[in-house]
């Protein structure tokens, strides 16, 4: 059978794996190593893709400052979800216009200083928050975000974001009472989203919202579709390609040639395929002498950055030095459950999926977890058990 593990060429070139290579022989692991190469052409695609779309990079999902400014350069706009992440763009020289305070969940005194910085544009959910934007952000614009089923999504944000329609038309009725512009709305069909009729579902239902808004004398103005677009991990997706047509498609059949203007928010999409982490193999064990799996232990776990893998929901390309062999095969491997170093006994990475990897994996290995460039270095915990937060290296190639 052929190399399961080879397919780290997949992801990755040659030239690209020598490079990562070279960094593992220099540095002390855990790092996860960003190739900004990569986020600029991803940026790239997705303007070639959706042309009309005004792009608002999710700063959560990478927000090192490297990254950040490329994107700049490139002219992303930038949705923020906080008083700090919105200062740390206007510390890079990033002028307010640029952003959304795209999180609906925010105390009064954050609204009123994102005001007094500059920002105009707000994402909102509840009466409760349009009445602070009203309060401290007078004549800002607004979207109301409407709640979406996130079938199909590797990693939901179902319940927690969004409110119904009828919710929403309140809402928007009551912002233009209250001196604030209703200007668009937004959804999000969850992050790693397979499933592209999703926003067929979403957009229909803001078509809607604009007639019924319209009956009322609201005029909306904009969409935005957020995020969702996927990147490359375990089980492949359609290309970004295939999905931006299809989104057009979706938005094209509503609202016809004369669409509204278009914010797109892309997070993982952008950055998730710019990541390398390169880690170490502590031990592996052995549970009983009949388990069929053995236990790999990882100097990185759930804790170091990896807790996009609760409920096994993201899985990560891994792969071990023999990746780079065309000759070692299926016979070489055996499947292994794969857990963090920690003391904490949620710190597993996947007990379901098993992972094939080496037979004869062994302590001081180097094991290198692709796609890994979203949603990592920010989730990473500040020295829990003593371990330092993820090291990140930027570089390009
Ligand atoms: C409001 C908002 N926009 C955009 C994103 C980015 O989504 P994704 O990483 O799926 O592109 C998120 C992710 O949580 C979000 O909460």
């Amino acid at each position: 059978m052929k190399n399961e593990q080879y397919g780290l060429f997949k992801f990755l070139s040659q030239e690209e794996f020598a490079k990562v290579r070279k960094f593992a022989g220099q540095e002390k692991t855990p790092f996860l190593l960003i190739n900004l190469n990569r986020i600029e052409k991803r940026y790239d695609e997705l303007r070639e893709n959706l042309p009309y779309a005004k792009v608002y990079y999710a700063v959560k999902a990478n927000p090192n400052n490297e990254v950040i400014k490329a994107l700049f350069a490139k002219g992303s706009n930038f949705d923020v979800a906080t008083v700090y992440e919105m200062n740390q763009l206007l510390e890079l020289g990033i002028a307010p216009e640029r952003m959304s305070y795209g999180n609906t969940i925010k105390k009064e005194r954050d609204i009123a200083y994102a005001y007094s910085k500059g920002i105009r544009l707000f994402a909102t959910d509840s009466e409760d928050d349009l009445k602070k934007i009203a309060r401290q952000a007078s004549g800002s614009k607004v979207f109301f975000r409407l709640l979406c089923d996130s079938g199909g999504a590797d990693w939901p944000l179902s319940r927690k974001f969004g409110a119904h329609p009828d919710v929403i038309y309140n809402l928007a009725i009551m912002a233009e009472k209250l001196g604030l512009e209703s200007y668009g709305l937004s959804f999000h069909v969850g992050s790693q989203q397979r499933d592209v009729g999703q926003w067929d579902n979403a957009i229909a239902q803001c078509r809607y919202m604009f007639d019924s808004l319209a009956e009322k004398g609201i005029y909306l103005k904009m969409i935005n579709i957020g995020g969702g677009l996927p990147s490359d991990y375990v089980q492949p997706t359609n290309t970004i390609n295939e999905y931006a047509r299809e989104i057009t498609r979706f938005l094209k059949e509503d609202f016809g040639e004369n669409l509204p203007e278009v914010i797109i928010e892309p997070g993982r999409s952008i950055s998730a395929d710019s990541g390398v982490i390169v880690s170490e193999v502590v031990m592996v064990s052995q549970k009983s002498r009949q388990n069929r799996y053995s236990w790999l232990y990882l100097d990185i776990g759930k804790f170091g950055g990896l807790i996009e893998t609760i409920d096994e929901c993201i899985k990560y390309p891994i792969f071990t030095e023999s990746s780079t062999r065309p000759d070692f095969n299926s016979n070489d491997m055996r499947e292994y459950i794969i857990a963090g170093p920690t003391c904490d006994s949620m710190d597993i990475l996947y007990e379901n999926k098993k992972y094939k990897l080496d037979k004869d994996i062994k302590d001081g290995d180097k094991i290198y977890i692709l796609t890994t460039g979203a949603y990592t270095s920010s989730y990473s915990s500040i020295y829990f058990n003593g371990f330092p937060p993820l090291k990140v290296i930027i570089d390009r190639f």
